[in-house]
């Protein structure tokens, strides 16, 4: 569904994704790890065409999308949550979703009822300003917003990132919530432990280089993510 092939991002001079090929098949989850500073943030972003010093293939569900701009690799179907769950504070929860909603042309819709249905706890909140919303319900509704797409491809940047240690685990059922939608997933993450739960397979990274790429059922055994990882 999701195939980078050869992908190189640079910030002016300074080289900081190398060479990052990976595929994320129809319905399935792949996280990027690696410690802070390793480069997932600018692998997502080079992704997703925002990066102007990025370099390489990006093909979604057969369409090649290189050298497209953002907008148009949004409204095809590549969807992209950046960490702190942003949305819109001073509009409702129902307003965030209504201006979130597009059509992909595939004819495969997302509209408020099937988010409520899928995510109840937002339908409780819908009147509520995002503003003031805790921060998982934050990462539920940006989640939610990216839906109101139509993605093929789910790109999510660090959905724990802020929370406290409490709230890692109510992110892990969202994500296994959106996995359940049968959307394909590439999940960046410092937080293995968490991604690993969800996660069919893991790439791991270290300073913009892919060093090991493993079904998720072995990147959970300890002894390998000691050797990865240093952990
Ligand atoms: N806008 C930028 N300009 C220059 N260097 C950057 C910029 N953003 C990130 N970097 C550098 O790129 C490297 C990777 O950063 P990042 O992709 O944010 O890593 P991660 O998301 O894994 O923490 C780091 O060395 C970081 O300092
Ligand atoms: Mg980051």
């Amino acid at each position: 569904m999701l195939k980078v092939d050869g992908l190189n991002v640079r910030y002016g001079k300074s080289h900081v994704v190398f060479d990052f090929s990976a595929e994320v098949k129809d319905g399935e989850t792949l996280a990027v790890l690696g410690r802070n500073g390793a480069g997932k943030t600018t692998t997502i972003r080079g992704i997703t065409g925002l990066l102007p010093g990025a370099s390489g293939r990006v093909i979604v569900g057969g369409t090649d999308m290189s050298g497209w701009p953002a907008h148009r690799r949004t409204r095809r179907g590549l969807a992209y949550v950046p960490s702190g769950a942003r949305c819109f504070p001073n509009l409702t929860v129902v307003e965030n979703l209504d201006i979130a909603s597009h059509a992909n042309g595939d004819g495969w819709t997302w509209n408020k009822d099937r988010i409520w249905e899928l995510f109840p706890r937002l339908e409780s909140l819908r009147h509520n300003l995002a503003g003031g919303l805790s921060g998982g319900e934050r990462q539920m509704l940006a989640v939610s917003r990216a839906l109101m797409g139509n993605p093929r491809v789910m790109l999510l940047d660090e959905p724990t990132e802020g929370l406290a240690p409490v709230l890692v685990q109510s992110i892990a059922a969202l994500l296994a919530t959106l996995k359940s939608t049968g959307v394909s997933i590439l999940l960046a993450e410092q937080n293995h432990q968490m991604a690993l739960r969800v996660a069919d397979r893991a790439a791991f990274i270290e300073k913009g280089r892919i060093v090991e790429v493993l079904p998720a059922s072995r990147a959970r055994d300890s002894e390998v993510l000691h050797r990865i990882l240093g952990v």
